[in-house]
């Protein structure tokens, strides 16, 4: 019995915010946003509608819808997010109670970019010891009001956006079918090369105040573009073969890659490096930006609606992200 995604839904806020209008607010352009990442346009959270959980709520409604099931059916909850609505508790517990799931367990998944595929690899594990027969994987991210819209901040806060994404997945009989494997690593050392440092318990909220340093803006994401973009594409490259290695399979049996949405500029050279064609890699970076944990089950969901993947195709998922982590999760559907 093998784990299978039964549903997709996904989640994006109305507003949506170009590069012109990014623009405005700081010394950037089009040009250079769409020559370095991809990127056009991505959405940002209405304040006051748009949450973490409330993106996320939406999303797994739509993938329960998707599968032809209740919330009551759900088993086990694992969300995951670096931008939960509230320090803690984390927001699995939000879903839970917005969906009116029963007492079920819910887990918040803490990998950054790579927390889909981590849950991916959780739920296969409850799946395939019977411990549950349907999870909700969910990613959402409101990365919106925490960037840093000077020009400080521009080579970070003009790659992400804000958005969900979610799959429910049960189990199949039918051989061959489902979650092959998950593949998952991860390289501390780096933890500090895309990371956001403050708040938190090294470095506690009065502190900062007390200090009253307008130079510390360690409360902004941070990250060493380079260094991050230079791992990203070895790290990719070395996990999606290591899944396909691992079940005996070669580039050419894929018919779609769903790369983390990193950059299209890495999702560009990891298609180069491995020798695919244009159409067996999806991208829609160039609509809504770097969203994190919830950027591969949203372009799951669009790929699936626009009928990329159809049953008994290979579907390579792969992430890369703050941690460092990665890993991959190969499926036929
Ligand atoms: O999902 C998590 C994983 N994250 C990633 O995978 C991100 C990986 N890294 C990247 O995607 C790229 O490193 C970036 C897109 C973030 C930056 O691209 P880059 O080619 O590495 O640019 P850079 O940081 O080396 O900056 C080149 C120049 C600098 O100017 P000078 O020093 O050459 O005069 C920057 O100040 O571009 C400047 N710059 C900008 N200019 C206009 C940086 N950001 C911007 C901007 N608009 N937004």
């Amino acid at each position: 019995m093998n784990s299978i995604i039964l549903g997709t839904g996904r989640y994006l806020p109305s507003n949506v915010v170009t590069n012109h209008d990014l623009a405005q607010r700081m010394d950037t352009n089009h040009e250079w946003i769409v020559e370095r990442t991809g990127i056009h346009e991505r959405r940002f959270a209405i304040p006051g509608v748009d949450t973490t959980a409330s993106m996320g709520t939406e999303a797994a409604k739509r993938a329960l819808d998707a599968a032809g099931l209740s919330p009551h059916d759900v088993d086990l909850i694992l969300f995951a997010t670096l931008s939960p609505d509230y320090y803690f508790p984390g927001p699995g517990v939000q879903l839970q109670h917005n969906l009116g799931c029963r007492t079920i367990g819910a887990i918040d998944i803490r990998n950054q970019c790579s927390g889909f595929v981590y849950a991916l690899s959780i739920a296969d594990q409850y799946l395939r010891n019977g411990a549950a027969n349907h999870v909700l994987v969910v990613g959402s991210e409101l990365h919106s009001g925490g960037l840093d819209m000077s020009t400080r901040g521009r080579n970070v806060s003009v790659i992400f956006g804000d958005g969900a994404g979610a799959v429910v997945l049960g189990r199949t009989d039918e051989p061959g079918r489902g979650l092959l494997s998950t593949h998952l690593h991860s390289q501390g050392e780096h933890a500090e090369e895309l990371a956001l440092l403050g708040p938190s318990t090294r470095d506690w909220i009065p502190e900062i105040i007390q200090r009253n340093d307008p130079e510390d803006v360690s409360y902004f994401p941070r990250m060493n573009g380079n260094f991050v973009f230079k791992h990203a594409v070895v790290r990719f490259a070395e996990v999606i073969e290591e899944a396909l290695t691992s079940n005996q399979l070669s580039t050419s049996d894929l018919r779609l890659l769903i790369p983390h949405q990193a950059n299209l500029r890495i999702a560009q050279f990891i298609q180069q490096k491995l020798g695919l064609r244009e159409d067996q890699v999806y991208n829609n970076i160039m609509r809504y930006g770097n969203t994190t944990a919830a950027s591969i089950p949203i372009a799951l969901s669009e790929a699936f609606d626009e009928g990329r993947i159809q049953k008994g195709d290979l579907l390579m998922m792969a992430a890369f992200g703050s941690g460092f982590t990665w890993g991959s999760a190969l499926m036929r559907w």
